[in-house]
């Protein structure tokens, strides 16, 4: 008898999820080797089912996301927005499905509780693909990093905002044409708000911290000042003193042991040109993180983009597959 395969539903085929669905079809053959078993998708929810999705079989495509639900053993949600997200990811545990999502806002601001129910159930929750995509942070912070201990994470971990950041200090665009053209090349959402205002740094940063040392952090701990302040005075100050100006992230654990207060903060700084935060390039993301024995790390690589945000998901799929 040929063994089950792990059902899986896709919960979304923009960006991410057209990637995804491409990916597990092209790398059945070599996914179904690595589990002994194939994974099947079984369907794809979305709101137009009309619409032609390259690569994605129009035949999987539905718009009742409950019902696809609840016939998967894993759901991947890359909907993006808080609802209907958090209640298909709720009713996906309820029927014991495990689920991996990609979804910052919902895990920053309903981790804990999500967590909870997760337990609760006995299905796992993965999100590697919401903190840098393709760079894989929240496994170093948790499992390779498990047994040490981590004093501070710093880095650049919003794409949209260094992009604009870089044109300004090293092509010397004036900010608010930085902007304007960062929004054209489809750096910036239509609402450009939630990169501009440190809103997507400030989630990214409090799964890290949360990750990393275990304690209930939420949005509001976070001293936020986004770049949309800056001006060009602002850079013409940094420039003559020497100094890049970068959207920081970072957290830190202040005192000692278990007593550890946590400390979030997303601000712009002026960064010396040598500093390895400094060099990031457009699009690029970097995090630092220093723990006590490891020393320093420094992670890099691609933040965001269909393809490299699912090759984060798909790690996840496949870790989900191998737990049931
Ligand atoms: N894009 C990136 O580089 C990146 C990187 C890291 C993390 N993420 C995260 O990944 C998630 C997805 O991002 P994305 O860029 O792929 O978004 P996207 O391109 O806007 O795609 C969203 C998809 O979800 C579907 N959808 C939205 N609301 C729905 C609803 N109520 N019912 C059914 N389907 C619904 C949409 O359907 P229609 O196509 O019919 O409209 C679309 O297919 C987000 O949480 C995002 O923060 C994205």
């Amino acid at each position: 008898m040929s063994p089950q395969p792990v059902r899986v539903a896709l919960l979304g085929a923009g960006t991410v999820g057209a990637a995804v669905a491409r990916r597990l079809d092209d790398r059945a053959q070599r996914y179904a080797a690595q589990l002994g078993r194939p994974l099947e998708l079984v369907g794809v929810a979305v709101r137009d089912a009309s619409r032609d999705r390259p690569g994605v079989d129009p035949s999987l495509l539905t718009t009742d996301a409950e019902a696809l639900v609840d016939r998967a053993d894993v759901v991947v949600e890359v909907m993006g927005g808080l609802e209907p997200a958090r209640a298909l990811i709720e009713r996906a545990m309820r029927r014991g499905a495990h689920v991996v999502t990609a979804n910052k806002q919902l895990i920053a601001q309903q981790g804990d509780e999500l967590h909870a129910l997760a337990d609760e159930c006995g299905v796992g929750l993965d999100y590697e693909a919401a903190v840098m995509a393709a760079v894989p942070v929240l496994a170093v912070v948790r499992e390779s990093l498990a047994g040490d201990r981590i004093t501070a994470i710093s880095g650049i971990v919003n794409g949209s905002t260094n992009f604009v950041l870089d044109m300004v200090a090293r092509r010397g665009v004036p900010f608010q044409d930085a902007v304007r053209q960062a929004g054209e090349l489809g750096y910036l959402e239509a609402d450009p708000t939630e990169d501009l205002e440190g809103l997507d740094a400030a989630a990214k940063i409090v799964i890290l911290a949360r990750t990393a040392w275990g304690r209930p952090v939420t949005l509001a701990d976070v001293q936020r000042t986004g770049i949309n302040g800056l001006t060009d005075e602002d850079f013409a100050h940094a420039a003559a003193a020497g100094q890049v100006i970068k959207l920081v992230a970072s957290a830190w654990c202040s005192g000692s042991g278990e007593d550890c207060r946590v400390e979030l903060a997303v601000r712009p700084v002026g960064l010396p040109q040598d500093d390895p935060l400094a060099q990031a390039r457009e699009g690029a993301n970097v995090l630092i993180i220093e723990a006590e024995s490891a020393g320093r790390l420094r992670l890099h690589g691609a933040g965001a983009g269909g393809e490299e945000t699912a090759s984060a998901v798909l790690g996840d799929v496949l870790r989900a597959a191998r737990r049931r």
